[in-house]
Order: C-alpha cells, then structure tokens, then sequence
C-alpha cells in the first residue's frame, strides 16, 4: 500500500536554518532527470535553498548564483545538478536563444531560478517551490505544489516538517 502523497504543502520558514532544514528533507528523495521550479522575490531564498540542497546530496565545493553565468553544473555522486537563473532574460525567447534545452532531456537534476522568464519553453517540473518574503526579516512561507509522483514524494518528506 501506498503512503499518502500531498500534492501541496505550506510550510513557514521562521529563518535560514528552516530553508536549509527543507532542503535536507528533500534531498535524499531527488531523482534523476527531475525538475524543480524554485519561485519567489529576489531574496526570498531560492539560491539559499539550492546550495543547502547540493551540500546535502554532496556537493563540497561552492554553489555560486548562476545569475550571471544562467547555469551552474554540479556533478556530485555521479549525477549532474544544472542550477539555472533566469532572472536577466528580458523576454522567454532568451531561453531559445541561450540554447538550453538539451540540460532538460537527460537524467540530469534541473533546479531553475526564476522559471517563470522562461516558461512557455520550459520543461514542465516535478515541482515548484515558491518562496515568499515574510514581514519579518526572516520570516519566509515556502509554498510546494507536486506535479509527478515522484515530485509528491518531496513534498510529503517536507510534510514530516510540518509536525
Ligand atoms: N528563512 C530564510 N530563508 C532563506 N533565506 C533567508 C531566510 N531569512 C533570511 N534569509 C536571507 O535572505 C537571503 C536570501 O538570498 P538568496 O538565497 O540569494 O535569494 P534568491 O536566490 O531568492 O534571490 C540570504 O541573505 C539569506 O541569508
Ligand atoms: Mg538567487
């Protein structure tokens, strides 16, 4: 019998270590060739959350903003991690241009910055993770939403969060 999977999940992030304490909860479940959409203002923490992830699924070396470079490759255990940001694509064609599609159709993790520049062309995800910026300096509420089995798999390991 099958666990019960949540297809969406609201968690508040009082301060860094709960957007780093997500991560761990969902690193061991990644997969290749998933696709993660991480959504929010700048600040919210995407970046934050993607080094915590790589760290937790091995990577030792640094996790730089790919926002200059658009993706940054981690090769950590055997698979790649492609961590893009869109964020300086001034229309979704850039996307086409940048000729990116090809990091999508392989078993490597895709964890995208900023999708939305880019999502008419964008592969559809496993799931998004939207970060939203609290009243509190700290203070974040991380939305996920799972589109794929395999996606509702993270969601429900960041549920055990919750309790
Ligand atoms: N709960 C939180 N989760 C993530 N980052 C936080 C949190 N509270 C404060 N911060 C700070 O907010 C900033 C997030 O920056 P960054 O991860 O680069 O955001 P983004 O990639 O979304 O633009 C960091 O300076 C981090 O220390
Ligand atoms: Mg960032």
């Amino acid at each position: 019998m099958h666990a019960a999977q949540f297809t969406e999940l609201t968690l508040p992030l009082a301060d860094e270590s709960a957007t780093v304490a997500l991560a761990q909860s969902m690193a061991p479940k990644l997969q290749p060739g998933m696709v993660l959409w991480l959504q929010g203002d700048l600040g919210a923490g995407k970046t934050t959350f993607t080094r915590a992830l790589l760290r937790f699924c091995g990577e030792t070396g640094p996790v730089k903003s790919p926002t200059y470079t658009l993706v940054e490759v981690h090769e950590v255990s055997g698979i790649n991690f492609y961590h893009f940001d869109f964020y300086r694509f001034n229309q979704p064609e850039d996307y086409l241009d940048a000729g990116l599609d090809e990091y999508f159709s392989g078993n490597g993790i895709c964890l995208v910055e900023w999708p939305d520049k880019a999502a008419p062309y964008l592969a559809q995800p496993d799931l998004i993770l939207d970060l939203q910026l609290g009243t509190h300096e700290c203070a974040r509420t991380a939305t996920l939403r799972g589109f794929t089995e395999r996606g509702r798999a993270c969601l429900t390991a960041a549920a055990s969060l919750a309790n």
